[in-house]
């Protein structure tokens, strides 16, 4: 029984992994538990970006610079700042590979992020339907609830 047994209880465990990977984008990309502040503050220009796609570093990048926000002032009172900083930090990436930030501390430039859609032409990016990388919702349409399965994106003609 013995030889019989250990395949079967790796095949369990790749099974297993098989499943966790899937349901990552679904679970631990969400918006879950994000402060009001976080809402109002963060979700008007584009969508609420998911704290689990960047790491620390990244988001302490982005909330240093919000008054010279890629071209807009972002900046918001210092109670609101701490609250959403904190949250972003609890909640980001940990070592893996969506933590390593990019230069400009975009989910769009980074390493991981290029790398996952290298399947999408540049000429696809540009778009009107599209537009921007940063436009995650034209392709993923659960974007704003965290929602990046793969099983799931559609790209907008
Ligand atoms: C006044 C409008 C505005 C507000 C408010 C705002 N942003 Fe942005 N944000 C932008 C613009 C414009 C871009 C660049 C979009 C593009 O390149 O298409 C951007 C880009 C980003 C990106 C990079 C997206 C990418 O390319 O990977 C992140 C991350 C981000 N914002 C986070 C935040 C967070 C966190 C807050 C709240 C603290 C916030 N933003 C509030 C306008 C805003
Ligand atoms: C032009 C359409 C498009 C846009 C815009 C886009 N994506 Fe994607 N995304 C894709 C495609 C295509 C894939 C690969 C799907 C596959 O491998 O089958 C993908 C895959 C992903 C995955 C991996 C999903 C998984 O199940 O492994 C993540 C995470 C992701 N995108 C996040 C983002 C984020 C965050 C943004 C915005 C900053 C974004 N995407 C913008 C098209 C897009």
């Amino acid at each position: 029984m013995k030889t019989a047994y250990l395949p079967w209880r790796s095949a369990g465990a790749a099974l297993a992994l098989a499943l966790c990977a899937s349901a990552t984008w679904a679970q631990a990309g969400g918006l879950k538990g994000a402060p009001a502040a976080f809402t109002a503050e963060c979700t008007s220009c584009h969508i609420g970006y998911a704290p689990a796609l960047a790491g620390e570093a990244s988001w302490r990048g982005i909330m240093a610079g919000l008054d010279k926000h890629f071209g807009v002032d972002a900046s918001m009172d210092e109670k609101a700042h701490q609250t959403i900083t904190a949250w972003l930090v609890a909640h980001a990436a940990k070592g893996s590979r969506y933590a390593k930030p990019s230069a400009d501390f975009r989910i769009s430039t980074s390493a991981w992020f290029v790398r996952q859609h290298d399947e999408v032409g540049s000429k696809v990016w540009k778009r009107a339907s599209i537009k921007s990388a940063a436009n995650c919702g034209a392709c993923h349409s659960g974007a704003a609830r965290g929602d990046f399965d793969e099983d799931r994106v559609k790209i907008p003609q």
